[in-house]
């Protein structure tokens, strides 16, 4: 019950991104966007960003594996079958269904921050945004 609430269906991310056809192509800017990737416990004061490029339409979980391969950033999933890729743990740190914490996946704007609606599976994060992966609780 929790999963779900954390994870939601990845073909909703099908309509807020027409397709890989979205506008930044149109515009003609094809290359790597910049992206900013946060992890962020405020349990234990952790409060670490990452700066990357990625292609446009790559997938936030992409986006995770190249951090990995290129710094010293690690994380773990597992894959349900109804909802896809789901965030299991962060640099060692996982989530507790017993301690009821978890990774929440929030996109930062400017300085707007919305929660994430979808999985990492499927959130294609638009240029200069930031992602953060914030250790919290649930009630
Ligand atoms: C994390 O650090 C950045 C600056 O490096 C700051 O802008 C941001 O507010 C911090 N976030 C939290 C939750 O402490
Ligand atoms: C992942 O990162 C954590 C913290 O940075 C570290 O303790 C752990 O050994 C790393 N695990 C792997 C498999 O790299
Ligand atoms: C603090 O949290 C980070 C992830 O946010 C984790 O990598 C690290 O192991 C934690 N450290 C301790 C002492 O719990
Ligand atoms: C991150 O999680 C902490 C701990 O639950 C919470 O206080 C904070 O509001 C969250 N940050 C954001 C940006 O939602």
């Amino acid at each position: 019950m929790a999963l779900t609430a954390i994870t939601l269906l990845c073909f909703a991310a099908l309509l807020p991104f027409p397709g890989l056809g979205g506008s930044e192509e149109h515009s003609g800017k094809q290359g790597p966007i910049p992206i900013k990737v946060t992890v962020i416990n405020k349990f234990n004061n952790t409060n670490i960003s990452y700066s990357t490029t990625a292609p446009v339409g790559m997938p936030i979980f992409g986006i995770l594996n190249q951090l990995h391969d290129k710094n010293n950033f690690n994380f773990t999933y597992t894959i349900s079958k109804s909802y896809g890729i789901f965030l299991e743990s962060v640099n060692g740190l996982a989530g507790s269904t017993e301690r009821h914490t978890y990774w929440e996946l929030l996109s930062k704007k400017g300085n707007s921050i919305t929660q994430l609606n979808v999985g990492i599976g499927c959130y294609q994060p638009k240029k200069n945004e930031n992602f953060i992966m914030n250790f919290t609780t649930w009630d």
